[in-house]
């Protein structure tokens, strides 16, 4: 997507054909940072400290510090290191162990003197099938919203998202907010109503900043606001991503989720998930009970950074020192609660059936 007319993806190979760059986005949406990654180390930190975030692009990033491993290392050991290495960043999003697996498949009987070769063409594969993938969910998405569009001639299109799955979550396009954008690049009149996203607030710092950067209007409302708005009209849709899929079709995707979707089904609005089939964990079949949870630190809860009126980047604390805070990532919205998954391959039920219509390669 563009940045001030310039095309950027999430994560490249740098000029010097081997160190990797990402956008910072824990800079965003107050400075549009690059850094430079040159170890597996330092894609893991990025991993870990969500300077890359969103089930994609954490997988994009892990292959790419496979890369990196092997340029200093090429042995079966330090590949395996490596993978374990980066595989514990973060344990919710399936994407990571997807792409460490396909990486490993494409290096693993490579003979070492090609290996890095190898693995770099690999990533670049595995970043450009990503957007392909990512294309085709934002087309069989934006059938849905050109039907809701059809069925309210000359009126505006609300949708509500949950936290972020635009293009800064994927290496381009988006999961959830692919559909959206290409209903607004069709001239459709298309609104989000954008979830802040406590704590770490990546709907009201990356949602609004990439919508806004691709001129879709976009208003943001605090997490617990969705209720009012659904009883009240205001939403005719939801679309959010997901980090984990179970082959039965429930969903693991940012804490509040969940609730959303319940609000959803209590006012008969049509919910919505977005997702590559690299999403899927198709071992699982139980989401609220396998799914694994990310905790994270409680400062992220206790503790908000934002510009200060002076411009200046501050963290304050915005609790009464001393107090606990718990700070789930994600939740599981079962798959009754879901009206449809939007997939590469198309719209189906979130349910097993539904799922293996489309992945009719997965039946055993
Ligand atoms: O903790 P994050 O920011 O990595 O969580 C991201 C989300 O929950 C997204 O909505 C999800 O990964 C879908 S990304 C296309």
């Amino acid at each position: 997507m563009n940045i001030d007319g310039i095309h950027y993806r999430t994560i490249w190979v740098a000029e010097d054909g081997w160190s990797v760059e990402i956008i910072d986005q824990t800079k965003l949406p107050h400075e549009f940072s690059v850094i430079r990654l040159q170890t597996a180390d330092d894609a893991a930190r990025a991993i870990k400290e969500m300077q890359v975030r969103g089930a994609p692009l954490i997988g994009a990033t892990a292959a790419y510090g496979l890369c990196l491993a092997l340029r200093e290392d090429p042995s079966d050991e330090a590949l395996a290191r490596a993978c374990d290495m980066l595989a514990a960043t973060r344990p919710t999003a399936v994407n990571l162990k997807w792409s460490l697996d396909a990486m490993r498949e494409a290096v693993g009987k490579v003979g070492h003197n090609a290996r890095v070769e190898a693995a770099y063409a690999a990533a670049a594969r595995l970043c450009d099938e990503d957007v392909e993938t990512c294309r085709r969910i934002g087309e069989n998405g934006l059938r849905l919203i050109r039907g809701v569009a059809e069925a309210k001639p000359g009126q505006t299109v609300n949708v509500l998202t949950h936290c972020n799955a635009g293009w800064l979550a994927c290496v381009d396009w988006g999961t959830a907010l692919a559909p959206i954008y290409m209903a607004h690049d069709a001239g459709i009149p298309v609104h989000v109503w954008v979830d802040e996203t406590r704590p770490r607030n990546q709907g009201a710092s990356l949602t609004a900043f990439e919508l806004g950067r691709h001129g879709v209007a976009h208003t943001i409302v605090p997490d617990n606001a969705g209720g009012h708005l659904m009883q009240h009209g205001k939403v005719d849709m939801c679309i959010v991503g997901t980090d984990r899929t179970t082959a039965t079709g429930d969903v693991a995707n940012k804490i509040g989720t969940y609730l959303k979707a319940l609000a959803a089904d209590a006012n008969d609005v049509p919910f919505y998930v977005a997702l590559p089939h690299t999403t899927i964990d198709w071992t699982l079949s139980d989401g609220v009970a396998q799914i694994p949870i990310e905790e994270r630190s409680a400062r992220e809860v206790t503790h908000m950074t934002g510009r200060a009126d002076n411009g200046e980047i501050v963290t304050v604390e915005i609790s009464a020192p001393g107090s606990a805070a718990l700070n789930y990532g994600f939740d599981v919205t079962p798959a009754r609660y879901v009206t449809g998954l939007i997939t590469e391959r198309g719209v189906c039920p979130a349910s097993r059936e539904g799922l293996l219509s489309l992945y009719p390669e997965r039946k055993k």
